[in-house]
């Protein structure tokens, strides 16, 4: 049951990103006398302003003060915004609804307080709105860190996986999911798939999309449709059709427990596995490892981004702790992991690394004395 909204706010409340775009152009151009450029700053969209002009300075080799660039930047903004921010569409009707229907709301946002305080005063869209606000200048570990996520349920009093995270960027996702909560995104910055990859349950254009509710169980089953329908119709819902065509060739005769698994690598491509069972029962091979083993015969040395198994227990099997080694070889913390009944339809969703929290790593030797 979500009970509670941790919104990020620049691309999901605001869509200051243009306007804080132009104060790096003006402010670099004027302070740095540097032209920066649209894929300069890219690779910093959604992280805060510490790290984007720390990356900055060492990107240009710039002789420079956080503070006073930080200062710069929004002073910049202020004087943009005036008259012209609008709170993003649907915005003001879902805070509307989630205040009806009780939930709780917290803002969560990379950037300095002054910066939020700047946007809330331009569009009358006010702190009375929300229940608690966390900004970057509270929290020491910026986003991909699930730490903001973490600090701005802890601020409703709520458990992570209470909390619905609201967010268009990449890093915010990964941050919702390593703070445990579930997230939604919107496509303010960027399309349906990487949102996906880094760890949304479902992505809409913008919040005028989400459906109108007045209750928490409205919205608890509005959200839920979304994510199924989402899901169907999305590269998860590939995942788990080649999974569910793989069990249907797993060898079980023994256990009679089958398994299907499908993963994604970063080249897009999806291959299968199924378990194959030995009358040595230690020869028994899980469908984890036959598909990792699938896509490493075809595409050699790769990363996987996704992976999709599926079982027939009423409560999806979770991959078992060889195969969590066996995948760690070729994933990351961030890998998506989708569990699924196919006998009671039952769906979990998981990052790796909440799975794999310890991976084993041969150091290279004589590394160590
Ligand atoms: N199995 C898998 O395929 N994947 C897992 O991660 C757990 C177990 C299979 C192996 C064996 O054929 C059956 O499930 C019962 O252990």
């Amino acid at each position: 049951m979500i009970r509670g909204i941790l919104f990020d706010v620049d691309g999901v409340i605001f869509d200051s990103e243009e306007f804080i775009r132009q104060s790096y152009y003006d402010w670099y151009e004027k302070r740095h006398n540097i032209k920066i450029t649209y894929e300069d700053l890219l690779p910093y969209t959604g992280t805060g302003e510490p790290t984007s002009i720390n990356g900055l300075g060492r990107a240009f080799g710039l002789d420079y003060d956080l503070e006073e660039d930080k200062k710069g930047i929004y002073d910049c903004y202020a004087r943009l915004i005036q008259g012209v921010l609008q709170p993003l569409p649907g915005v003001r009707k879902f805070i509307e609804n989630a205040g009806k229907a009780g939930l709780r709301l917290a803002l969560a946002t990379s950037a300095d307080r002054s910066k939020l305080n700047s946007s809330m005063k331009a569009t009358g869209l006010g702190p009375e709105n929300f229940d608690f606000i966390v900004s970057g200048d509270m929290v020491s570990k910026t986003k991909p860190d699930g730490s903001i996520y973490r600090y701005a349920a802890a601020g409703l009093v709520l458990p992570n996986e209470e909390c619905l995270v609201i967010e268009d960027a990449l890093s915010g996702h990964i941050a919702a999911r390593r703070a445990g909560s579930h997230s939604l995104g919107l496509m303010t910055s960027f399309t349906a798939d990487p949102q996906i990859l880094a760890g949304a349950d479902c992505v809409i254009k913008d919040l005028s999309e989400f459906p109108s509710f007045s209750t928490l169980e409205e919205f608890n089953a509005v959200w839920e449709k979304m994510c199924n329908d989402f899901r169907d119709a999305s590269i998860v819902g590939k995942l788990i059709d080649r999974a569910s065509g793989a069990i249907r060739n797993a060898y079980a005769p023994y256990s009679h427990f089958r398994v299907g698994a499908a993963v994604l690598t970063s080249n897009g491509r999806i291959y299968g596995g199924c378990n194959v069972e030995n009358a040595s029962y230690g020869a028994t091979i899980c469908a984890e490892r036959g598909a990792a083993m699938a896509a490493i015969e075809a595409e050699g040395k790769t990363e996987f981004k996704a992976i999709a198994i599926v079982s027939e227990s009423p409560e999806p099997a979770p991959p078992c702790a060889l195969c969590r080694q066996f995948l760690a070889e070729f994933a990351g913390p961030d890998m998506q992991v989708y569990l699924i009944s196919i006998k009671t339809g039952v769906f979990r969703h998981y990052n790796f690394g909440t799975l794999m929290p310890m991976v084993f790593e041969l150091e290279e030797p004589g590394e160590k004395a």
